[in-house]
């Protein structure tokens, strides 16, 4: 949403992710002797500066996304808890990111190499022997409805198969979790909220029958076509030394 103030300004991260299993996916990752972290599509950052936080001192953290606005936003915040030094932002494709990190997150980005299966092959060059990665992505939770197939595309995968390609692709399942209903619910709602509060706030503006389409088209399509079809699980996957 973008008339009137910041895009994703509600959302502490863009993806269907609570506090509570965002604290136990940093534990998974046992970063505490890590001196390296990458975010691929990393988005403002959020998440990559709570694990550079949990880490060593000295851990240098890299996110990589090609939104610039969504950078400026990650910049800020990281220089707000003083971490610039220690965690830098770059404007680039993922999928040409080629200097491997010990501890690599990719949540919601899996489309920067062309969907689920490609992403966890090519992922593998880009986590350093003995390191792990969290891997967050969609997957079909219940069978899709025509409507889910259609908006979230033919790569989507159900997640016993997104643990097959992970395996394939050669990598350890350390820990797998799904987005529950009430993560979902928030996501979605925490999504629109800065739409439909600048809404409220400025009913006759000229956009606003535009942003009150996208806002009611999101809200349907939620309750009809993907809640509880499309879920979004969280890999952490290990890499043998
Ligand atoms: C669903 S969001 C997830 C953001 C972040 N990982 C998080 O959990 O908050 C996907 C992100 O991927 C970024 N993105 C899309 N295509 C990309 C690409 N080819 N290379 C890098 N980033 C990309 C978008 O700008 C967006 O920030």
């Amino acid at each position: 949403m973008t008339a009137g103030g910041e895009r994703y300004s509600a959302l502490r991260w863009n993806a269907p992710l609570s506090e509570a299993h965002a604290e136990w996916l940093i534990e998974q990752l046992e970063v505490g002797s890590v001196n390296s972290v990458l975010d691929l599509g990393c988005g403002w950052g959020e998440l990559l500066l709570r694990v550079v936080e949990a880490a060593r001192d000295g851990c240098a953290g890299v996110g990589v996304d090609t939104d610039e606005a969504l950078l400026a936003r990650a910049r800020r915040s990281s220089r707000g808890r003083g971490m610039e030094r220690q965690v830098s932002f770059v404007g680039a494709p993922a999928e040409e990111w080629g200097r491997p990190a010990e501890r690599v997150l990719c949540v919601g980005a899996s489309h920067a190499w062309g969907g689920t299966a490609p992403a966890l092959v090519a992922l593998t060059r880009l986590v350093a022997p003995g390191g792990r990665m969290l891997f967050g992505d969609g997957c079909w939770e219940n069978e899709p409805t025509p409507e889910a197939g259609a908006i979230f595309g033919a790569d989507v995968m159900p997640l016993d198969q997104v643990v097959d390609r992970a395996l394939k692709a050669g990598w350890r399942v350390l820990s797998l979790t799904t987005a529950d209903q009430r993560e979902w619910d928030e996501f979605e709602s925490s999504w629109r909220r800065d739409g439909e509060d600048w809404l409220l706030n400025h009913p006759q503006a000229p956009d606003a029958g535009a942003v009150r389409q996208e806002l009611d088209r999101r809200l349907a399509e939620y309750v009809t076509s993907y809640r509880g079809v499309l879920g979004f699980c969280y890999l952490v996957l290990g890499r043998g030394g």
